[in-house]
């Protein structure tokens, strides 16, 4: 299990375990970090929208799908470079001492 730094949008700091083969999002909505991930990772929401502040290096790079989805709602939202959508992100023991900020959402 990870530990990750959760900041929520109303700016309460949460500690959120995560584990490996599950999606971030999964952990953060069930946690109650104010995700909702409504379509269950399906990349047609993007309410699982989050900045990763720190630790997140060794990520692999947005999928198409997951820009799309980004590029979707940057019409309402801010989107910036270290904007990821939870559920397209895993954590493991490359990504120690993770920290993110749930982002907006549209
Ligand atoms: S849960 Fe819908 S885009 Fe991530």
């Amino acid at each position: 299990m990870a530990s990750i730094s959760v900041t929520t949008r109303d700016g309460a700091k949460l500690q959120i375990k995560a584990s490996p083969a599950i999606p971030l999002m999964e952990f953060l909505r069930d946690g109650s970090a104010g995700v909702e991930g409504i379509c269950g990772g399906e990349l047609s929401c993007g309410t699982c929208h989050i900045y990763i502040d720190a630790g997140g290096e060794s990520l692999p790079p947005r999928s198409e799908g997951e820009q799309a989805m980004l590029d979707a709602i940057a019409d309402f939202v801010e989107v910036r470079p270290t904007s990821r959508l939870s559920c397209q992100v895993f954590v493991d023991e490359s990504t120690p001492d993770m920290q993110v900020t749930v982002g907006p959402v549209a």
